[in-house]
Parts: C-alpha cells; structure tokens; sequence
C-alpha cells in the first residue's frame, strides 16, 4: 500500500520541506524576537488566533526526519487536526500513512474528493464502536480499501459485524494492538491501559480468530510505548528525578524489544503482515533501530508543544501559540484576556495548562489558572500592554489547540504566509 497523499494542484500545500535536512542545527531562539514577530506578522487578525511559525516547522520536520533515521513516519493525525497540514506531511519523502484516531475520520480522509484525492494508507490507531461510521466506511469499497480497523478483542469484530454484516460487505483490514506497558519492579504498571492482548499466546489467538472469521484480514500489528514515546525524561513533574526515567525507560524499552520480536515471529506465520508500526515523537530513533518496525507514528513532534519541551534527546522548536486579546487591567501588573482555558488531556496538573510565553515574564495566577472564559496573566511587562493588544500561550498538547479554532495562521519572514483550516474549520468534530 503507498503511503502518500498527493492533492492536486488545485489545493494549495503548504511547503515544509527542511531547510536543512538531517542536518544536526540547533533551533536557537531569542524569545522575545520570535513572539513579537509572530504577533506583529498577525496583527489586525481577530483573536483568539492560532499561529504557526513555518521555519519552526520545517526544523521540526527536519529533525523527525532526521531522528526517523529514513524510516517511514506515519502522520499521527490527532496531533495535528489540520488536513492542509496532513498533507503538507504527506507529500514529503519520509512521511508515508496516517495514524488517524477515529473511525469517521479515517473515512473522511481516505475519501477522495475533486479537489483532492484520499489518503491511500489510514490505519485507525484505536478500537471503534460507533457502528455507524463503521457501517458507513464498510458501504464504501474504495476507502474501506485504504482503512485499516484496530483491533484487540474478538468483541470488537462482533461489533463491526452488528454493524454490517460479513454477507454484505467486502473484507475489512484489521491491525492487532499489542500492549506495549512495562511491570516496572516496584512501581508496577506504567504506560497506559489500552490492549489486553500482551503475550505470544494471546498475540497468535487473536491472530487466529480473525483468521477463521470471515470479512476479515489481518494486515498489521501496533505497539505503542507511551512510557517511553510520551514521557519526558527531563521533566520536573515526575517524581523521582530523571535518572529514575532513563533507567525505567530503557528497561521496558528491552523488555518491549524482546517481547514484540516474539509476538511478531508467531504473528507472521499466521498472517502477512503488511506493517508494524511502533512509537511515537519522543521514541522515533529507538523504534528506527529496530528491524521489527516499519513504520514509526508520530505527530507532536510536527508543533513541538510543551509536553515535549522535556525530553533529553530532542528538543522540537516552539512552532504554535496561541493569542488572545487582552480586555482587562484588574491592577498594574495584572492584564486579563479574554478566553484561555485550553486545558490539555491527560493527567490533570500544572504541566497541561497553556504556558504564557509573550510578552515574556507574564505567569498565570495560582488561585484562577487559564479560564473558561477570561485568563489573568501578571508579570512586571504587563503595565506595558494595552487593552486590545495579544498575549500568546503554548499549549500543552499538539493537536487540541486546533479544537479550539477553524484555521492555523502560518506565520513566516514576518508575515502570513497561508492560513490553513483545522479540522473544525471544516466543521468536522470527531471527539
Ligand atoms: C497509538 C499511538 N501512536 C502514536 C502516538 C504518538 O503520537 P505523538 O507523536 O503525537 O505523540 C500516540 C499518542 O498518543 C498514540 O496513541
């Protein structure tokens, strides 16, 4: 199956070919230089705004690319949520595939359209019981061709079964998830809850039903090491200190290796698989250098959100902020903006709500955070702002600013360069 997605001339694409590709060049910022810039660039455009720097992006490509090791990378769609940016991504040598987290996004974007023709290569990276939109990509041959279903329960079969039945449709693709958690000694379970299926023997049972059901073929195996892919091991919010995360982390990165090598042995006597895919932004090269992978998913490193300013071995540029208008000044040091509460998913704590980055040396206040509707910020810089000026944010996570907006504006050499929708641009919600 070829991974990319070519639009036609038609839609505009935006170019974020690396400057330097594989090149090992810093991303050296002076902060204040680089908001002002962006603001300034995007001055007059209603807030709240959600920017991108487009240098900033193609280093951040550059180094994906680079730490992918010329493994393919699979676009993890839900850190991105833009699909003029998907297919900036997938028109790169390098990126090949998307690792879309629904069913009925993973239809719209293997749909072909006048304008643009569908992904050719969308693997669903979790189980679905929305029979609906199952139903619905079952009834289309041309995308349930293109779409690959995850899987790790032979309920989940059942479901997509009520949902249309094998006499009526044509065979679906189906990936296995294989738990990639570690049982760290003593700290027990780490990583996250998803697969139940985690030794050879459960591996090859799935393997086997779905290969004694009919409307079925197995095409593909996925482990995702979220312990490893999406925890920083220089972050101050995890007790215990850094080296404690390095040493956890290539623990299960070992055990993960040994265990997946097995599991796929068995699973390829069993089925042809087409791909395994492994990883994510922050364990790109552990899973380039192993043979057993062949393709890498990976999508925040694209952003470089705050989650993933922690990591010791990359350090993704700053590319999106958002910015919000001030309206208020409460006391001399104090300004409030209006909206901000674009608190990320996760574990609730003080590392996923948006960090104030312009005008530098504003924080936000302890007892109020980032609010529904109105976001108090207080610095020394803030007697400076006017009402109406902009203060911008980063956010935690990659993909959910653009849940917030219809577009991201692409900001470079001072001035818009494009302004491409998001997915709720499109008026497409999916979770
Ligand atoms: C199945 C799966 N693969 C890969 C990723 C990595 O995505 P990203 O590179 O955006 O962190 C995730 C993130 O949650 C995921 O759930």
């Amino acid at each position: 199956m070829d991974g990319a997605a070519v639009p036609s001339a038609d839609v505009p694409v935006i170019d974020l070919k690396p400057a330097e590709p594989g090149g090992d060049r810093r991303w050296e910022i002076d902060p204040d230089a680089y908001w002002a810039t962006i603001d300034a660039a995007t001055n007059g455009l209603d807030a709240p705004i959600l920017a991108a720097d487009l240098a900033a992006l193609r280093y951040n490509v550059g180094e994906m690319l680079r730490r992918a090791a010329g493994k393919p990378i699979r676009v993890a769609s839900k850190s991105i949520r833009s699909r003029p940016l998907l297919d900036a991504l997938l028109v790169l040598d390098g990126f090949a595939g998307v690792l879309a987290y629904d069913v009925a996004e993973a239809h719209w974007l293997a749909s072909s359209t006048p304008e643009r023709p569908g992904c050719p290569d969308v693997l669903v990276g979790y189980p679905s019981a929305d029979l609906s939109a199952i139903a619905a990509l079952a009834a289309d041959e041309e995308a349930s061709a293109r779409v690959t279903l995850m899987i790790d329960d032979a309920a989940q079969l059942d479901l997509i079964d009520a949902a249309v039945p094998p006499s009526r449709r044509s065979t679906l693709r189906v990936c296995i998830d294989i738990d990639a958690s570690y049982r760290a000694p003593a700290l027990g379970f780490l990583g996250v809850r998803r697969s139940p299926v985690r030794t050879r023997a459960e591996a090859s049972v799935l393997a086997m039903t779905i290969g004694g059901r009919k409307g079925f073929t197995l095409v593909g195996a996925m482990t995702y090491d979220a312990q490893i892919a999406g925890v920083g091991d220089r972050s101050m919010h995890r007790p215990g200190g850094t080296s404690i995360v390095r040493a956890i982390q290539s623990a299960s990165w070992d055990e993960l290796v040994a265990r997946r090598k097995d599991i796929l042995t068995d699973l390829r006597r069993i089925a042809d698989l087409e791909f395994v895919n492994g990883g994510g932004t922050g364990s790109l090269e552990r899973n380039a250098a192993d043979p057993n992978i062949s393709d890498i998913a990976a999508g925040s490193g694209l952003f470089g959100p705050t989650l993933f300013d922690d990591y010791s071995h990359f350090k993704p540029a700053p590319a999106a902020a958002f910015g919000l208008a001030v309206t208020r000044r409460p006391a001399s040091d104090i300004v409030t903006c209006h909206g901000g509460g674009w608190i990320a998913s996760g574990p609730a704590g003080s590392d996923r709500v948006p960090r104030p980055v312009w005008p530098t040396g504003l924080r936000l206040l302890g007892r109020e955070g980032a609010g529904e509707v109105q976001t108090p910020v207080q610095g020394e810089r803030a007697w400076r702002i006017s009402l109406g000026d902009r203060v911008w944010f980063r956010h935690a996570k990659a993909g959910e600013p653009c849940e917030h907006t219809d577009s991201v504006v692409i900001v470079s050499d001072g001035g818009v360069d494009a302004t491409v929708a998001t997915y709720r641009g499109e008026g497409r919600c999916f979770l």
